[in-house]
């Protein structure tokens, strides 16, 4: 019988996960087919450096209070960025990212003009905030995944989707972890 090896399987999934139009059904495909690469892979010399460089885990926080002026306060539920916080959450949920992403609702981020709000940290790594995100939860998913494959969270603007580049608010310095007045 013709199999995939385990190399054109992850192939075949990263592609169905990048997929910009992937539907509900593909998710669940790609879903499946990484829980079968999981149980059956040891893991390539390739996936073994890539996983040694990379950020294990990071945390995504999406404002769930975001709403541009025009939208009304009320009812809560309806807030763009709460619907962005539900789709981020599914995407990630479906993706092989699950294991290695939290995600958060947060109530304000301090970047209220500039909705939706996410911000993107992880310890020891650079920490960042994005306005201007509207209901594009792939592209989110995308800038998390190479963000979780970079070396110490560098994330340079060629590398992330489009609509993450001119809506960088900010980014924060990893931490140093030295209390005060230990590291003079
Ligand atoms: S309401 Fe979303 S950043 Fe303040």
């Amino acid at each position: 019988m013709w199999q995939l090896t385990n190399q054109e399987s992850e192939m075949l999934l990263r592609a169905l996960e990048r997929a910009p139009g992937a539907d509900a059904e593909m998710l669940l495909a790609a879903a499946s087919l990484r829980r079968h690469l999981d149980s059956t892979s040891a893991g390539t010399s390739e996936d073994l450096e890539a996983e040694s460089t990379a950020i294990p885990s990071c945390t995504l926080h999406v404002c769930t209070s975001c709403r541009p002026r025009s939208a009304p306060r009320e009812p809560r539920e309806e807030r763009p960025g709460l619907r962005l916080y539900q789709a981020v959450r599914a995407a990630i949920e479906a993706s092989s990212l699950k294991q290695r992403v939290d995600v958060r609702p947060a109530d304000c981020l301090s970047l209220c003009p500039r909705p939706c709000g996410v911000a993107l940290s992880s310890p020891g790594a650079w920490s960042y905030l994005f306005g201007d995100q509207g209901s594009n939860a792939h592209d989110i998913v995308e800038c998390v995944r190479t963000y979780l494959g970079s070396t110490g969270g560098h994330l340079p603007r060629d590398r992330r989707p489009e609509t993450m580049r001119a809506n960088i608010l900010g980014r924060v310095p990893p931490g140093l972890g030295v209390p005060r007045g230990e590291g003079t």
